[in-house]
């Protein structure tokens, strides 16, 4: 089990470095909203998630969890996590392809006020996975949903 988790967290540091590596630094950022993203979702992976029922679920069990990591805890303490689950469930039901819509601020907007590092990006990932781990989606799974989330690396982070 630690294996698999190594080896997903090490395909996402490959899917993160290669866009980083290939982007020039003064070019502008491409737009981030959830819908702007151009990775098409691997056929399925919405009905694979569980759909918008399990994918709430999902993100309820991982916001406690991020909340509950030692390495995370401080920067989501004063989270609303009924909301950011409900938010996220939006945003990664539709990139996974599902019927909804994200209506909240893009990536880089919504990450704006806090510091956030590239080691606070891969433990989130790390507990994303458990996550997945724990309610038993296939590991061929959680990397097509976390390919998903990999671009978006270039908002999110902003302390390098
Ligand atoms: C792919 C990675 C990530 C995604 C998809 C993501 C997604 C989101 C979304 C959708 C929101 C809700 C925005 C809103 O409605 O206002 C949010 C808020 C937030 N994110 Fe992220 N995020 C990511 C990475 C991170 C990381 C690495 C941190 C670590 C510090 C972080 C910390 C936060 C915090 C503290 C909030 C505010 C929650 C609140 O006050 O309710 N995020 N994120």
């Amino acid at each position: 089990m630690k294996q698999l988790i190594t080896l997903s967290a090490l395909s996402l540091l490959a899917l993160i470095g290669a866009p980083a590596g290939a982007q020039s630094m003064d070019k502008p950022l491409a737009p981030s909203a959830a819908s702007a993203y151009p990775v098409a979702p691997a056929p399925g992976l919405y009905d694979a998630l569980g759909g918008q029922t399990g994918l709430r679920t999902l993100m309820n069990d991982f916001v406690n969890r991020l909340k509950a990591d030692a390495r995370l805890a401080e920067a989501f303490k004063d989270a609303n996590g009924a909301n950011l689950a409900k938010q996220l469930t939006d945003q990664i039901c539709q990139l996974a392809g599902g019927p909804c819509v994200y209506n909240g601020p893009d990536m880089k907007e919504a990450h704006s006020n806090m510091d956030v590092t590239r080691a606070d990006f891969n433990a989130l990932v790390e507990v994303l996975q458990m996550s997945m781990e724990v309610r038993g989606i296939p590991f061929a799974r959680q990397n097509q949903l976390l390919a998903l989330l990999a671009p978006m690396h270039r908002d999110v982070i902003n302390v390098r």
